[in-house]
Parts: structure tokens; C-alpha cells; sequence
């Protein structure tokens, strides 16, 4: 249940909406001073009174009942006491009967929400600059789904361009069938950096022939080009099942060839179409912008023309509520271009198009994406990290049975923890020796408190019965308030687009437990206090698994 909200509708301040209200209440930080609390120095110049005075009026006006069970003022703070009994019994025996569903609900039913995520581009390397843009948006992929909303993953992929005419041309000259079907996607790439380090203007103008040629339907060109793309998504194909992460639509760049047309007409028809040195713009100076450019001079469209083509042709077929692009900030300005250039079109839904944009990821070493057509593969970033999760694991453990499948999960995790635990926006620099901590803001302490917790469980035979009316001490506290907030935090992330709050709550809840788990005997008490706490963990331990899973990270029973 929502306290803040239960608190905010029984206070009557003259002036002020029990939304305004609601927004004031905060969450103590130590919960001796209450669990809720309304500071009242805003109020105060609706009131023209002092806070403490406020605060004590309202105290002598507020009614306790079997939810809040005590108020005091203190300071300018009206505080509240929940009734800790009351509030642990509904949220344990909510978590236990719904188990690792805890949480879901059904705001979304029957609204859409588009996510075009990680966009891989044919025949380029897979790098540690698409991590963030592929788990950011796997989880929000499957978050939107925990809420019950429709959701419709897009891989908008990079298939359209120049480059491709001088794949092909390179691979004519120097290629082999066989080493590319070995070598994949590295063989392409290798092919393609060859052309650019080596390629001559005999072979610029041959390349511009096979793009000219690709374009026009021809069968050669266009099986070449077929090939490099099922190469790479065969490989990427690879990482998306380790990252757990599901698309259903790989409609791409090129998808929207004979889709573009319909848009340049209907902008010129609504006089946006302007020329400008030979190429057709959207002049955007009035709002700020440097033009939108729709086609050049030589009649070629640009990736915001086909960016245009792809939101008409996703809000006809998917009907959206929203349409999410998971993409680095660096294309902040496409983004605001080319949604303000749907709403000059006059499309009312151009304000439910939303740029979910995040910060770069570099590795400690200095090494960033690319340098010198030197490339940190995603691949090898996730293969290091669960060969290093193997040794981590296996100091703390020696005994352990299926390491291998435990270092799989564990560095699977700490990769993708390692780029979610940050608000988005925010660079981040990789570090495997953090992301892969047992103390820390990991996933490697989260899964370890699960397997804390399993233990726990499996010792005491799996059979937890929740006792009535328990009235818990202050560590077991913590952790049900904690739990009761998790609703509260998907919703939030889901608003914010901020997997990363998910994140949090897993090591808040984490750490809350492991306080709990130190001071607390668990297996060795007694009566009333041992079903309790033996609910407390089976209760952790699902909504932690709950979190993880929306995140894509698995956990192992035992670490
Ligand atoms: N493939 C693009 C890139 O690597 C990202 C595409 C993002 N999606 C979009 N609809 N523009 O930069």
C-alpha cells in the first residue's frame, strides 16, 4: 500500500491538494524519528505560521488508526509511526503468495510501448559503446512487461549505406567465402578497415557502383549484402542470449526504403520542405536548431529521413503510447530535430516520443570504443568478465559444484550491473575488478545474499508460515520497509526510464537484509521470531530474484 498517500488524504491544509501534500512527505532516513514524515517549512508560507506551530496543529488534528499508529511534532516535522505489525504481516504475506511476481501489476494493460534498443549496425564491430543502449533497454523491456504493458523491442538496425557498396567491393578484391563464413563478423570488419586503409579512387568509384547496385535490386550485390547481414546477426544473436535480452522486430534503416517517399511528399504539401545549397531541409532556426536535412543534393535521404519514415510506419502498425529510442547522447540533437519536425508535421503523438539517452561506457585502461580502428568488442568484454567471475568465485568457494555455470551467471550479471547501477546519463568507466567486488554496489553482493538466503531457507526444510501479529524488532523492520517500497520503485523507474533505481533497491535491500542476517539469529530462534524471520528471508529472496530478472542477471542457488 502506498502510506504516503494514505497519510496525505487524512491532512486538511487550507490551500494546499492532497497531491501537493503527498509530494512534501518524505522518508526519514532514520527511522527512530518515524517511518513518514511532512516537513512543514513549505506550508508555512501558505499558513503564515511557523513551522513548529503548523506541526503541532496538525499533530492535535490527526486521527491514528490501525495503519499509522503514531504522530508526533519535532522541529517543524510532523512525524508518523506506521503500525509495524500491521504493515509487515501485508507486505509478507503479499510477497509469499505472489511470490517472484511481487510487484506486477496492470497500469499498461492495453497501452504499447516501443523500445528501439542496441540497433546494431550490419557488418560493424559489436563494442562496449553498445552495451548501455542493450541492457538499458532489456530492461526496460522487461519492466514495461512486469507493469503490463504490450511491448514491442525494435533492433532499428544500421543496413543502409555507402559502406556497404564498399563491403562488397573489398571483399571482391580480397575476400574469400570460406574465411568469411569462418571468420564472420571479425573477417567482415576486417575487410571493411582493409578498404578503408588501402582503397583507391578506382576503388571508391567501384564501391559507389555496388551501392548504386545494391540499391537497384541487383541479385549479385544484394546476396553479398544478404550474407554480411545474417553473419552479423548470427553473432550478435550470440550476445543478446547471454544478456537475455528478446526483440520483435529487426526492421531496420533499409526497411523503410519504400517508405520515405510518402513523408517527403507530405511535407512538402505542408510547406516544411525547403531547399537549401541543392538539398531539401526543414528549416528549424525558430526553435533553436541548425535545419533538419530530409534529402540531399544528389536525392539521397539521410538517417533522420528514414528515422522520420520509421516513427510514421511504428505509430500505424503499433499504435504506441510511447515510443522510446535508447541511444547515446551524442544523437541528443537528431532526436530533438526530427521530433520537432513530426510535430510541425502536426502529429499529435510527436510528445510521446521519447529520447532515453545515456552516457558513455570507456574500460579503466583508457581504451574507449574505438581508437585507431581499434575495437573493444563486447564479446571479449563479456567473456573476460566471466573468466575473471570463475577465479572470484572459486577463492570465496573452493567446494563449489557447476562453477562454470555460477561464473556465467555471476559475470553476466556484473556486466550488466556494471552499466545499469549509474543513473544513465552519466559516463561510466569500466572496471572489472569493481563490477566484480563481494563488497560494493554489485550484483555479486546481491547474488551472494541470495544465496545467503537460500541456504538459510534449504536448512530449515523450505516450509515458511507467517505468524500473526508480529511485532518486529528494528532490523527486520528496515528490510519490510524496504520490501513494501518495490512497487512504488518499479513504477518510478518505468516513469523515469531509470533501470538504475532497480539497481539500487536490489543492494539497499541487500544490505538491509545482511544487517538483519548479522544481528538477528535466524535458524537458532525461536517460536513466533522464528517463522517470522524465516518468511523475511524467503520474502528477500524472491523480490531480489524479482529485480535481478528484470534487469536480465540470474542467480545462482549457491555461491
Ligand atoms: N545504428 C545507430 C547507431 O549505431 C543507432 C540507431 C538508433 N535508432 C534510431 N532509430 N535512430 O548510431
Amino acid at each position: 500500500m502506498d502510506y504516503k498517500k494514505y497519510i496525505a488524504e487524512r491532512i486538511n491544509v487550507d490551500g494546499l491538494s492532497c497531491e501537493e501534500i503527498y509530494g512534501l512527505i518524505v522518508t526519514p532516513p532514520n527511522s527512530e524519528m518515524g517511518d513518514f514524515a511532512l516537513p512543514c517549512f513549505k506550508l508555512s508560507k501558505v499558513l503564515r505560521k511557523s513551522p513548529a506551530i503548523i506541526a503541532e496543529e496538525l499533530k492535535d488534528a490527526y486521527k491514528t488508526d490501525g495503519v499509522i499508529s503514531g504522530v508526533s511534532a519535532i522541529n517543524g516535522y510532523l512525524n508518523f509511526s506506521v503500525n509495524k505489525a500491521g504493515l509487515a504481516s501485508s507486505v509478507l504475506s503479499e510477497i509469499l503468495t505472489s511470490g517472484e511476481n511481487y510487484g506486477k501489476s496492470q497500469e499498461g494493460k492495453d497501452k504499447t510501448v516501443c523500445i528501439d534498443y542496441s540497433s546494431v549496425n550490419i557488418a560493424k564491430p559489436f563494442h562496449i559503446g553498445h552495451l548501455s543502449t542493450t541492457v538499458i533497454g532489456g530492461a526496460l523491456y522487461k519492466l514495461y512487461q512486469y507493469l503490463g504493458y504490450n511491448v514491442v523491442g525494435i533492433n532499428h538496425l544500421g543496413d543502409y549505406g555507402t559502406q556497404f557498396g564498399k563491403l562488397i567491393c573489398a571483399y571482391k578484391r580480397w575476400g574469400n567465402k570460406e574465411e568469411v563464413e569462418k571468420g564472420g563478423i571479425h573477417a567482415i570488419n576486417d575487410l571493411y578497415v582493409r578498404f578503408n586503409n588501402e582503397a583507391d579512387e578506382q576503388m571508391e568509384s567501384e564501391a559507389r557502383e555496388y551501392f548504386r547496385l545494391i540499391e537497384s535490386g541487383d541479385k549479385e550485390a544484394n546476396e553479398i549484402f544478404e550474407w554480411f547481414k545474417s553473419l552479423t546477426l548470427k553473432y550478435v544473436q550470440k550476445i543478446y542470449d547471454k544478456l537475455g535480452v528478446n526483440f520483435d522486430s529487426y526492421a531496420g534503416e533499409r526497411f523503410y526504403t519504400d517508405k520515405m517517399q510518402p513523408v517527403i511528399d507530405e511535407l512538402r504539401e505542408k510547406r516544411l520542405l525547403k531547399e537549401s545549397e541543392g538539398a531539401q531541409i526543414v528549416d528549424l532556426e525558430e526553435y533553436g536548431m541548425p535545419p533538419c536535412l530530409i534529402l540531399r543534393s544528389d536525392g539521397a535521404s539521410l538517417y533522420a529521413t528514414r528515422d522520420l519514415a520509421a516513427a510514421i510506419y511504428r505509430k500505424n502498425t503499433y499504435d504506441f503510447y510511447k515510443c522510446l529510442y535508447v541511444v547515446a547522447y551524442q544523437q541528443n540533437l537528431h532526436f530533438k530535430q526530427f521530433f520537432k519536425v513530426l510535430e510541425l508535421m502536426g502529429k499529435p503523438w510527436a510528445k510521446d516520443m521519447v529520447h532515453v539517452a545515456y552516457g558513455m561506457v570507456s574500460l579503466e585502461d583508457g581504451a574507449m570504443s574505438t581508437r585507431k580502428g581499434k575495437v573493444v568488442w563486447l564479446e571479449d568484454v563479456i567473456n573476460k568478465c566471466i573468466e575473471k567471475a570463475y577465479t572470484v568465485v572459486s577463492e570465496k568457494n573452493p567446494d563449489l559444484e557447476n562453477k562454470n555455470e555460477i561464473a556465467e551467471k555471476v559475470g553476466i550479471g556484473a556486466v550488466i550491473f556494471g552499466a545499469l547501477y549509474n543513473n544513465k546519463i552519466k559516463d561510466i568507466v569500466f572496471s572489472y575488478d569493481r563490477v566484480l567486488s563481494f563488497e560494493g554496489e554489485t550484483s555479486v553482493y546481491v547474488q551472494y545474499t541470495c544465496a545467503r538466503a537460500n541456504s538459510v531457507l534449504s536448512k530449515s526444510g523450505n516450509k515458511e508460515a507467517l505468524p500473526e501479529n508480529y511485532q518486529p524488532n528494528a532490523q527486520e523492520f528496515e528490510v519490510v520497509k524496504e520490501l513494501a517500497s518495490f512497487p512504488e520503485v518499479l513504477k518510478e523507474a518505468a516513469e523515469k526510464y531509470e533501470p538504475c533505481y532497480i539497481a539500487r533497491f536490489a543492494v539497499d535491500l541487500a544490505q538491509k537484509f545482511n544487517k538483519f542476517y548479522i544481528d538477528c539469529k535466524i535458524l537458532t530462534a525461536e517460536g513466533d521470531a522464528k517463522d517470522f524471520r524465516l518468511a523475511l528471508t524467503r520474502a528477500t529472496l524472491s523480490t531480489l530474484k524479482s529485480a535481478l530478472a528484470i534487469l536480465g542477471i540470474g542467480v545462482p542457488d549457491k555461491m
